[in-house]
């Protein structure tokens, strides 16, 4: 199959060659993101390959069925990014990577947890100009904390295993309770009840209306006063305007994120030259207690080649019709 792979970076591209070895694709790298303006370079192809913040909007997928090109393969597991009826009505079969390593996301949110709680990251500022005082520095045993994980699926699971070895006591919430969680010692409760409760809040739910800003001013109050919250799933679970008062007045000591809601225009580009015109973003770079990282999560050499295998493997078996249910997002 002959397809154009939208928004690829040079650090995907060996791994995307690798996987081809043993297939026959012709692949077609753009470092240019999907929009209205650059959907046009998919002329010619019979696929197009897409990452997490290229917009499949109605306009684009229209676009994409005019020049003939009926499938998208997304390089990502979740798919918010998708007018899925619009893709239903056009035709254009929608595929995923269903799962890559999702120690690679959770690792990361647990990454974000010890590196605020630590302040290894304001540590290793002062330690580059020879300040090796201790003032401000001051964490918290995690051992013994309740951690509070909202979603408790691929991810949730291994962010929850993880924070059993460290002797926490995990408290869940979700609509699908794991039996094998539940051996482990995960409490599962109402989100309520999680929230007033945890000491840690630890998003690993998918954004959909439902979760839409899943944590607001409301649910922002019931959390414990000065618990961390951390957010490696979709920016869109958070308010955040909601998120930064919450920080100003303490109700929420420290924010760990990989994802903002308005992502889409900065992730994946160097901005280091020009302002920031967005306040919000601007306010969580600056603020000492926010640490903040560029949809990183899934960046380890293990997810790189699994999302690279699943891709083109998608792509094969669709040819053999042999492709597995859950990497269909519309058939
Ligand atoms: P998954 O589908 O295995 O698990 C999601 C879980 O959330 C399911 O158990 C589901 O029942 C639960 N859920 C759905 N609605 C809920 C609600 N309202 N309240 C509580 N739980 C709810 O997905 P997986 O693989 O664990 O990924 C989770 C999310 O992580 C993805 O949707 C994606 O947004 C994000 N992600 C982030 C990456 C990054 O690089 N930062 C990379 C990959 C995924």
């Amino acid at each position: 199959m002959n397809i154009a792979f939208f928004s690829c970076h040079p650090y995907e591209q060996p791994f995307l060659d690798a996987a081809n070895h043993n297939q026959r694709h012709t692949l077609t790298f753009l470092t240019d993101s999907l929009s209205d303006e650059t959907v046009q370079l998919a002329t010619g192809h019979e696929a197009i390959c897409v990452f997490v913040n290229d917009q499949l909007t109605r306009p684009v997928l229209m676009k994409l069925a005019e020049l003939g090109i009926h499938l998208v393969a997304l390089r990502c597991t979740g798919y918010n990014q998708v007018d899925v009826p619009a893709a239903r009505e056009f035709g254009i079969r929608i595929l995923r990577v269903p799962a890559y390593s999702p120690h690679a996301v959770a690792e990361h949110a647990v990454a974000l947890l010890l590196s605020l709680n630590r302040k290894t990251y304001l540590a290793y500022q002062r330690t580059k100009q020879n300040d090796f005082t201790l003032d401000g520095l001051m964490g918290f045993d995690l051992f013994g904390k309740r951690v509070g994980i909202i979603g408790t699926g691929k991810i949730g699971a291994a962010f929850a295993r993880i924070m059993l070895g460290f002797g926490c006591r995990v408290l869940a919430h979700d609509k699908i309770r794991s039996a094998l969680l539940q051996q482990l010692g995960v409490e599962y409760l109402p989100l309520s009840e999680l929230l007033a409760e945890a000491d840690v809040v630890s998003l690993h739910c998918p954004l959909t209306p439902d979760t839409h800003h899943l944590i607001d001013e409301a649910a922002l109050g019931q959390m414990k006063h000065g618990a961390y919250l951390i957010n490696t799933s979709r920016g869109g679970l958070l308010d955040t305007p909601a998120v930064l008062r919450a920080l100003a007045s303490g109700q929420v000591a420290a924010l760990g994120i990989d994802v903002y809601e308005l992502e889409d225009d900065y992730f994946f580009a160097d901005w280091s030259d020009k302002p920031l015109p967005d306040t919000d973003l601007n306010a969580l770079t600056h603020l000492p207690n926010v640490l903040l990282t560029s949809h990183q999560g899934f960046f380890t050499r293990d997810a790189m080649e699994q999302i690279a295998h699943t891709t083109l493997n998608n792509l094969t078996y669709l040819e053999q019709q042999q492709l597995p249910a859950d990497c269909i997002v519309v058939g």
